[in-house]
């Protein structure tokens, strides 16, 4: 069901000027349970250099995500752990999926918290879907404007921080600054 906010958002944001972006499907890369994080090792598996630089490259990682157990999956864990230098000082802009009425919000929490390991900072705005079967299609077309109007401000949010700190990191390149 999360895909559908996936390609929801993933629609919206491409639909925006100058923003370039891609859908990183874990179900589809299929990971295997990380021993050692991707800059340890010169065995990586398969797909894992090529998502780590997707990641590095962008200037803002949306992730969306379910509610498991009141947390994010374990499979979304294990994806992360996978990686370090590529999320440092990148900001996160969480959407969370449930079908129930609280939208993943307690999933959202715990992300935040866990964004500061990896030396990430999730943005204020958060994104929750609840209900997801009944108020987005499956292709990801949301049944209410409501949805809409909130896509719209997160979008807006994740603009900022992608301009605001991306501009910081050109400034610290030029300056050579670490
Ligand atoms: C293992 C598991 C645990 C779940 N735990 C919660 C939960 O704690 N809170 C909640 O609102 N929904 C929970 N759900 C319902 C999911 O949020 C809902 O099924 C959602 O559509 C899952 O997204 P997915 O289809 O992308 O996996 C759980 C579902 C599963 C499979």
């Amino acid at each position: 069901m999360s895909v559908r906010a996936a390609r929801y958002l993933h629609a919206r944001l491409l639909a925006t000027e100058r923003v370039e972006t891609a859908i990183l499907d874990l179900a589809a890369y299929n990971f295997p349970i990380m021993e050692e994080r991707l800059h340890k090792r010169d065995d990586p598996p398969q797909g894992l250099r090529e998502f780590a630089e997707k990641v590095a490259r962008a200037d803002v990682l949306a992730i969306v995500s379910p509610e498991y157990n009141h947390g994010y999956p374990g499979v979304l864990k294990n994806a992360l752990d996978y990686l370090g230098p590529e999320l440092r000082r990148k900001p996160l802009a969480i959407a969370t999926v449930s079908n129930g009425p609280w939208g993943g919000l307690r999933c959202l929490e715990q992300l935040r918290l866990v964004s500061f390991g990896f030396g990430a900072f999730p943005i204020p705005a958060d994104l929750p879907f609840a209900r997801v079967a009944e108020t987005l299609e499956e292709d990801g077309t949301p049944k209410s404007p409501d949805v809409e109007r909130r896509v719209e401000a997160f979008v807006r949010e994740i603009l900022w921080f992608a301009e605001a700190i991306s501009s910081q990191k050109a400034r610290d390149a030029a300056s050579k600054s670490p």
